[in-house]
């Protein structure tokens, strides 16, 4: 099979081609409506099929012979423990995490958070929230109790799930009092908060609504898997989007698990059986995909690794868990490579572990710059293959089928249109733009199987944030151009998100935090280059006037405010006090220009400048 076959039979027949991959799963009930309009005039995949994803992912290969084969493996080097799951366990553990969901009240349609530090109860409690029927909403834990609380009165969830602690390297993060803090200051109330209690802290079950997990464990019974619908969600999962108020990204089963399936093996090259690793947090899109689903629905063994790229211990981490679990294929965001490049230039570490499982390594989240590219491949003598995608799409949109056909590669590029997806690159106006013509990439409707189907409670901002800027298109936020080849390069976001460590963030939230503070008359975040984490944001500030305090301490304050009301995450640590920011003279902030000069790139004075001078001040910042 060629991939220009594989990818017009999706283009020509999208229907045919997606209803032979829904073929390889098992459903209760085969769909009928492969692709449906509801009554929002939105497209549905699969409507009508009865299915359940925990089902499709572990009972379904209990029954069939994968029973002790291993399903999950966790490596954890801050904890030194290595634990593997065969799927036979994990659907036990999985039913009985189900039965204490169940008698919590918890049932289909129902919201189950889920703010967890990267142990196996995390992607259990997934699983069980889908053998219920429920709807999971995963918190990533660099998040603040305020951003927890924001997902809180947007989720309405029953039950909030956690650990008592992370650990960032040798650090422990104590989760539980983040939990309450977030309960508190949420409007809405959920009727019990589950801790799984961790050694390394135990946290205190003194509120109203705490149940010790494994104590709730001993009194349940393992639960059935619910039917539910192809359209049924199965997650939401936010994410930031250009104002303050994240947007909750809902998922359905039954695109989500043909999808899947499909990408597994077509664009990760994984048959059943091999393991497959990708280096994320279950809080992200690629944790829910390839740690926790993905694998799982095709039969092969995923990695659950708690631990960073480089000091845990050491730069070697990373091949010593291919070495140990004989991973197949590794993926992670460039940040982590360049985080391992950084502390191990000559790749010594790489010597000492023997690599043979290793066929491939994979890269997303962020435009895997050539540098890092050409490093990997030097060194570890392997194809290396960016894909371009985005939590909204749930797998790549863009990247080297290789399960398919490998094409050839071209650094800077994350290959071609994965089937399903008609990209296109048009102007402000809509009109397509020719080949090697830098626009806004934008993809023709309808969307395949696993895109999001609409924004939590709200349908409007699904439909003006993504479909209405070119009618018959989803707008991806992104730029970039397609070469004579058919070659996407995406050369990253034309809103105001940035992309940190591989974490997309908002500029715009962090300026609505600053500007609440009671000195700042106004103020820009940009997105400044950064050689390890890809962009940091930098913040610019007008004080008001008659302020005394000094510019350190105000930066201090701000620092200090963005971390409690956003998180670590966020990292922003960088404060400048101007006299002015640079406006048109309508009174726009001109932050596109402000970045390419504080990034030293080539810029065009706008015509429509207030004040040129105000550019000269934010030059004189970057030296
Ligand atoms: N819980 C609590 N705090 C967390 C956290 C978690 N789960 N994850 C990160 N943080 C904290 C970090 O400790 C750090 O805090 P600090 O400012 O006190 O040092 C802050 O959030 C920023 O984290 P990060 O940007 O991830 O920086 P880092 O120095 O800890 O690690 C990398 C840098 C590159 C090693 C790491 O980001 C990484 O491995 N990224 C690639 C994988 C990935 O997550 N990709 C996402 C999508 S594929
Ligand atoms: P997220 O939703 O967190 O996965 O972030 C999605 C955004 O990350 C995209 O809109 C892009 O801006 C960026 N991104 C992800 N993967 C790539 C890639 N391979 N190349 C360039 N940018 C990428």
């Amino acid at each position: 099979m060629s991939y220009k076959t594989e990818f017009e039979a999706a283009r020509d027949n999208p229907e045919a081609f997606w209803k032979a991959k829904s073929e390889t799963l098992p459903w209760f009930k085969n769909p009928k409506k492969i692709l449906t309009k509801n009554e929002h005039g939105i497209y549905n995949w699969f409507a009508d099929g009865e299915m359940n994803t925990a089902y499709m992912a572990l009972d379904h290969h209990v029954e069939n012979g994968r029973a002790e084969q291993a399903a999950l493996i966790y490596d954890s080097p801050v904890t030194n423990t290595q634990k593997t799951y065969s799927y036979r366990e994990l659907r036990d553990e999985v039913a009985l995490c189900a039965g204490m969901l169940k008698d919590l009240g918890v049932g289909k349609g129902d919201r189950v958070i889920i703010y967890m530090s990267m142990t196996p109860q995390a992607a259990i409690a997934m699983y069980a929230c889908a053998r219920l029927g429920a709807i999971h909403s995963v918190v990533f834990g660099g998040f603040s109790p305020v951003e927890l609380a924001v997902r809180i009165d947007d989720a309405k969830p029953k039950v909030i799930l956690s650990t008592s602690c992370g650990i960032e390297i040798q650090r422990i993060i104590e989760y539980k009092p983040l939990v309450d803090k977030a309960i508190e200051l949420a409007q809405y109330k959920p009727d019990y908060s589950v801790i799984f209690q961790r050694p390394e802290a135990l946290a205190d079950l003194n509120q109203s609504y705490d149940v010790d997990w494994r104590q709730a464990l001993t009194q349940s019974t393992p639960a059935d898997c619910t039917p539910v619908n192809g359209s049924d969600p199965l997650y939401i999962l936010y994410t930031s989007g250009t104002t303050g108020k994240p947007k909750g990204v809902v998922r359905e089963n039954g695109g989500h698990a043909v999808a899947m399936k499909y990408s597994m093996q077509a664009v990760y090259n994984i048959e059943p059986g091999e393991v497959f690793w990708a280096a994320s947090d279950v809080g992200w899109a690629v944790g829910h995909s390839y740690i926790v689903y993905a694998p799982l629905l095709h039969g092969a063994t995923a990695v659950l690794y708690e631990g960073k790229p480089v000091f845990t211990p050491d730069a070697g981490a990373f091949w010593r868990v291919i070495a140990d679990h004989k991973v197949k294929g590794l993926f992670t965001a460039p940040t982590a490579y360049r985080a391992i490049i950084k502390e191990d230039p000559t790749a010594e570490f790489i010597k000492q572990y023997d690599l043979s499982s290793l066929e491939t390594i994979y890269s997303a989240g962020e435009r895997l710059d050539p540098a890092t590219h050409s490093w990997l491949e030097e060194k570890l003598q392997l194809p290396v293959i960016d894909n371009w995608w985005q939590t909204e799409s749930g797998w790549p949109i863009v990247s080297n089928m290789i399960g398919v056909e490998q094409m050839a590669i071209k650094p800077g590029s994350s290959s071609v249109p994965c089937p399903g997806y008609d990209v296109q690159v048009l102007d402000e106006t809509g009109k397509q733009l020719g080949p090697n013509t830098q626009g806004n990439i934008a993809i023709k409707l309808p969307l395949p199987p696993c895109f999001l189907s609409t924004v939590w409670g709200d349908l409007e901002r699904f439909k003006s944030g993504y479909l209405e800027a070119y009618p018959g298109y989803y707008n991806s936020g992104d730029g970039g151009y397609i070469d004579d080849d058919g070659y996407v390069f995406i050369m990253g976001r034309i809103d105001d998100v940035i992309n940190v460590a591989g974490h997309r963030l908002s500029t715009g939230e962090m300026e609505e935090v600053i500007g609440k503070h009671a000195s700042i008359a106004e103020c820009a975040v940009i997105g400044r280059n950064d050689d390890l984490k890809g962009q940091l944001p930098a913040g610019f500030v007008v004080l008001k006037n008659g302020i005394e305090a000094s510019d350190e301490d105000i930066s201090k304050e701000l620092i200090a405010l963005v971390r409690e009301k956003i998180g670590a995450v966020a990292v922003f640590k960088e404060v400048y006090v101007v006299p002015r920011l640079p406006k048109t003279r309508s009174g726009k902030i001109l932050r596109k220009t402000m970045r390419h000069i504080f990034n030293g790139e080539e810029y065009v004075i706008p015509s429509t400048i207030d004040d040129p001078d105000s550019l000269s001040e934010i030059e004189a910042l970057k030296a």
